[in-house]
């Protein structure tokens, strides 16, 4: 057992220390032997102090101190001391002392690690992933995963200042549809059955707000079973919230209210409230997506009635074949080699776009190899319509509206990263609202809930429900953050006829939706009060405030984009003896 306890962290001495005879202790992250004197830096969560081993305490002393290599654990001893002129580090909080050691243990040994503990090194994620306790050790890992702890923090001391109650909800429960596939636990004790991790707690704050909790939130691991892309985990946290007797702008403001209170404890920033809103029809149509990054202009234009008359054929069939013909004005652009037009051609290929027609803006109006195709005076509407100024490229997209937006979308997004047209360090907050209630799956035939099945239409579109669907607006609201989706949420249906009838419509009959979701319609009948909620992701939020670009650099343990740990190698083969237990067996 060590005979040393603890006096400070290695953040802590200043020059107000010197003189005082201290213990520190920590991990040795560099030894320099600089003849005469050993220098070591001694690391801890708190920072970093400079520890010198003199060989006038003795020569077995200072040979022990040189048998340390990094990554050892140790605790010295010593008296703080101002370090000679010219030999401060004005970079490190400690850099105006050192401790002159007089006693060292060493409390553990360590193998070389496979990469330097340093914010500097370059690492690949494979290997921080494998060696996490390793990456995490870095302090950069540690400065992210104190700052999302001090946002959990001032989450929860908000929203109990407004009398919001944290309550846990299960892990192991019944499916709820989120629009990803459930992980399924099997049960040993109810063979044949199996339970679902929660894609969210929704059914069940849900159900709180018919107990009269009034107001819940929980910060909580959902679960999904998805395809993973950026931003996606397969578990990941919310910040997840309801309210009772509430309308849209009711939670709107909490949020606001919540995000300006992170700013301002966490990060010390003032942010301006409220946030912009923007209807999802907006939004499809000025940026083609439902989270659009309001941080450049660069705004997408429909020109198809414009270029109705022309010859080009590839319009035409467009506008005939129930398409749309919209474009961008990439300004300044016009001098873009055919190389580089090329290569915007390939790009938007990957989100559909058979093609990109372009025309380059000149002194004497547009020039490109179609211009031939098109009456002067089109093309004085074009360039009009896109105010296209000289030296401005302009690119259009024919296709059906799916395909123009979202190749548009990403086009918009890709020319303003390369033409940095973005500022790193700005926070641009957006409400995307009126969602309409349902989107149509062209594949599968059938009527789909854009955000889930328990959103509220809204009241003037309910007896229109079922004769016009897809014209019906939803309850619902997105909250944006430069151009990623932070959260989601709705005021809820709250009476069993409505939800019955929404159910109905995505194609589950009364039979199915007693089986599935019988306790919230029973619930439902009991007295629900009007309500609402949201979900932010913590993940996301956490990422975005940090300017980071990866969810996997504030999460400790991390999944790979195929789902598995690289630290425990989970999932993993389970003994034949667990599986006959739940009556499973494997099929090749
Ligand atoms: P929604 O499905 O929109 O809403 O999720 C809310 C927020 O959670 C985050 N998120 C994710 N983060 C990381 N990895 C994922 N796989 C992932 N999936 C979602 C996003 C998203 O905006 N029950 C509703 C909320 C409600 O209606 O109150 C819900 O879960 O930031
Ligand atoms: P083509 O007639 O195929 O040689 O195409 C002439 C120009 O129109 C090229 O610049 C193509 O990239 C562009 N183009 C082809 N199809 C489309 C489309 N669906 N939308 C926009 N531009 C297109």
């Amino acid at each position: 057992m060590s005979t040393l306890k603890r006096t400070h962290t290695s953040g802590q001495l200043r020059m107000t220390d010197v003189a005082a005879a201290v213990t520190l202790v920590g991990w040795v992250s560099s030894v320099r032997d600089h003849g005469g004197l050993l220098f070591i830096d001694l690391r801890d969560r708190y920072g970093m102090t400079q520890v010198v081993f003199n060989p006038n305490r003795g020569k077995e002393f200072y040979e022990s101190a040189g048998l340390l290599r990094p990554e050892y654990v140790i605790a010295v001893r010593g008296v703080v001391s101002a370090r000679p002129a010219g030999t401060v580090n004005p970079h490190l909080d400690t850099g105006e002392i050192e401790v002159y050691a007089d006693t060292l243990e060493v409390l553990n040994k360590a193998e070389t690690p496979p990469f330097e503990i340093t914010d500097e090194s370059k690492v690949s994620l494979e290997l921080r992933l494998k060696h996490r306790y390793l990456d995490l050790r870095r302090s950069a890992m540690q400065r992210r995963l104190i700052f999302r702890h001090k946002v959990c923090q001032a989450i929860r001391e908000y929203l109990d200042r407004l009398n919001f109650v944290d309550i846990e909800t299960p892990v192991l429960t019944k499916s709820t549809p989120e629009g990803a596939r459930d992980y399924l636990v099997p049960s040993r004790v109810n063979l044949g059955k199996f339970y679902a991790l929660p894609q969210s707690p929704q059914l069940f704050k849900q159900i709180l707000m018919v107990a009269g909790y009034d107001r819940y939130f929980q910060i909580v691991r959902c679960f999904r079973d998805e395809d993973l892309r950026a931003q996606r985990q397969p578990e990941f946290t919310q910040m997840d919230m309801e309210m009772s007797f509430v309308d849209e702008n009711d939670i709107i403001q909490v949020i606001e209210g919540l995000m300006a209170t992170i700013f301002e404890k966490v990060m010390g920033k003032k942010i301006a409230v409220p946030f912009p809103r923007l209807s999802y029809r907006e939004a499809m149509a000025s940026y083609g997506c439902d989270a659009p990054d309001l941080r450049f202009g660069m705004k997408i234009k429909d020109v198809s009635d414009i270029v109705q008359k022309s010859d080009f054929k590839v319009f035409l069939d467009t506008m005939k074949s129930g398409g749309q013909i919209r474009g961008i004005n990439a300004n300044g652009c016009g001098s873009y080699s055919r190389k580089e037009i090329d290569d915007l051609t390939a790009f938007v290929g990957q989100f559909g776009a058979k093609g990109l027609a372009w025309f380059k803006v000149e002194e004497n109006g547009l020039s490109s190899s179609i211009t031939k195709f098109f009456p002067a005076e089109t093309l004085e509407k074009l360039q009009k319509q896109m105010e296209a100024r000289k030296g401005d490229l302009l690119l259009f997209v024919a296709d059906k509206p799916k395909v123009v937006s979202q190749s548009l979308a990403q086009l918009r997004l890709h020319l303003g990263q390369k033409n940095k047209l973005v500022d790193a360090g700005t926070f641009n907050f957006s409400w995307v609202v009126d969602f309409p209630l349902f989107d149509y799956n062209e594949e599968a035939k059938r009527y789909e809930a854009l955000h889930h099945p328990f959103t509220s239409p809204h009241p003037d579109d309910l007896p229109s429900l079922e004769e016009k669907p897809l014209e019906v607006k939803a309850r619902a609201y997105d909250l944006v953050l430069n151009g990623v989706e932070l959260g989601g949420g709705s005021i809820r249906i709250h009476t069993p006829e409505v939800q019955k009838r929404v159910f109905r419509l995505l194609g589950i009959d009364d039979e199915s939706a007693a089986a599935k979701f019988g306790f919230l319609l029973d619930a439902l009948k009991y007295g629900a009060p009007p309500h609402g909620g949201i979900a932010l992701g913590v993940d996301r939020m956490v990422t975005l405030l940090l300017q980071l670009d990866d969810i996997r650099e504030v999460i400790a343990f991390p999944k790979t984009q195929k789902a598995t740990c690289l630290m425990t190698n989970a999932p993993s083969e389970v003994d034949a003896q667990q599986l006959n237990e739940l009556g499973i067996r494997l099929v090749q």
